[in-house]
């Protein structure tokens, strides 16, 4: 079941502001679309996400739930976000890596680019399509993103370098992996994971301890 506002039909549950426009029709219940931001026909957009004032999901743009969109983050066909990423403001993706006015290219010349669950994306970043942001991953504000991103890393600057690793709680982690909150972390593949299954943000450390 839709709602209908001035001639757009709204997904069940979802809250478009008087001044925003939200022509896609595969939006999750709890979803808020603010003033000026601008969900095109076409583009898939998860539950109980914030879309907020000025912000662009363009067709074939694909986010999970629980994702935050700040002001003017722009998300272009290619970008897959999944669920519980933040955006800062002005994130601003690309989906063709050598664009040329002239010349018009196909969708399947595009270059994809995945942002894995629960990653957080500061003020101002940029990301070069092609690449892949892993799981809790942390991209300091106005950095570059020019390459693949490891789980729970945490990359600044241009071009992004790794400078070390996040908890999914945000905090830095120490040089044996820990965090103040105690969740602890060993290395998989090119980056982290939780040794105690607590990764999730959510949940909460049976004995959380500051104890090195
Ligand atoms: C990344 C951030 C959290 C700082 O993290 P931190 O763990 O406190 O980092 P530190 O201050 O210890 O800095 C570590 C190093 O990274 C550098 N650094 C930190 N943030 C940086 C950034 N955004 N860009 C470039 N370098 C940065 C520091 O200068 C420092 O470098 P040094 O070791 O050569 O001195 C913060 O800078 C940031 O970007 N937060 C995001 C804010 C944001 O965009 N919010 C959006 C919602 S409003
Ligand atoms: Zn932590």
């Amino acid at each position: 079941m839709v709602g209908d506002r001035g001639g757009q039909q709204l997904p069940a549950g979802v809250f478009v502001h008087p001044l925003g426009l939200c022509e896609s029709s595969t939006v999750g219940a709890g979803t808020r679309v603010w003033a000026f931001a601008h969900v095109v026909d076409g583009a898939v957009i998860g539950t109980d996400c914030n879309v907020c004032d000025g912000a662009y999901v363009e067709y074939g743009a694909v986010v999970g739930d629980r994702v935050t969109i700040k002001n003017q983050v722009m998300i272009f066909e290619g970008v897959t976000v999944e669920d519980e990423v933040f955006l800062g403001p002005g994130v601003a993706f690309t989906n063709d890596l050598r664009p040329r006015a002239a010349i018009k290219r196909g969708a399947d010349a595009l270059l994809p680019t995945l942002v894995r669950t629960g990653a957080t994306l500061g003020a101002r970043v940029t990301v070069v399509c092609g690449v892949t942001i892993g799981a809790n991953a942390f991209i300091g504000a106005g950095a570059v993103v020019v390459a693949d991103v490891p789980d729970h890393a945490f990359v600044v600057g241009n071009p992004g370098r790794v400078r070390g690793w996040v908890c999914s709680c945000g905090e830095r982690l120490d040089d044996s992996l820990r965090c103040a909150c105690g969740r602890r972390y060993q290395r998989s593949g090119d980056g982290l994971a939780a040794t105690d299954g607590l990764a999730d943000a959510g949940a909460v450390p049976a004995a959380a301890t500051t104890e090195a």
